[in-house]
């Protein structure tokens, strides 16, 4: 077996409310290989989309630990435990090679199909024309070519 490129291990996320404590996620350990393709399924506030903010560190857990391709992003071996998570900067770097779709995603509707599409990209280090050439391969991958001028409403 190869190293994951994925791992989590005993991630445990609570929301601390008001009144409430809301257990999350509890207890989640997974190792996702490389090329695996990943479902999570679970009724409506199971804490499918906790767990997987919990990846890149969008959530951080309350305790288990986080590895992707190696690098320890996040330990604390239980809730006071103390906590060592990578640097800022570091998290920032590893973050632009980790994708993430979300679920109320938001395309801009005075942009077209390729300016959302290349918005991503506004801060990357291509350059204009890698740029061009990146969301012309994006956009025929998803079969949008055809509507590269288009905006979102049409
Ligand atoms: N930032 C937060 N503060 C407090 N509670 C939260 C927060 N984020 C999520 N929760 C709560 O944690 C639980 C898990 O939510 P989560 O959004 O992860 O569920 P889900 O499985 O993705 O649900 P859905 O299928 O509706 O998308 C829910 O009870 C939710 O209300
Ligand atoms: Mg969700």
């Amino acid at each position: 077996m190869t190293e994951p490129i994925i791992e989590l291990k005993n991630i445990d996320v609570t929301f601390h409310q008001k009144k409430r404590t809301i257990e999350a996620v509890k207890n989640v350990s997974i190792d996702i290989e490389r090329g695996d393709v990943y479902g999570i399924v679970g009724y409506s506030g199971a804490g499918k989309s906790t767990l997987v903010r919990v990846i890149n560190l969008l959530q951080e857990p309350t305790s288990g630990s986080v590895t992707v391709n190696g690098e320890t992003f996040f330990q604390a071996d239980s809730q006071d435990a103390k906590k060592t998570r990578i640097g800022t900067n570091d998290l920032r770097v590893r973050r632009r090679k980790i994708g993430m779709i979300f679920q109320h995603f938001n395309l801009l509707n005075e942009r077209t199909v390729t300016e959302n599409v290349a918005f991503a990209l506004q801060h990357s280090k291509l350059k204009d024309d890698e740029k061009k050439a990146k969301v012309a391969e994006l956009l025929e991958l998803v079969d949008l070519s055809d509507r590269a001028e288009q905006y979102p409403s049409q």
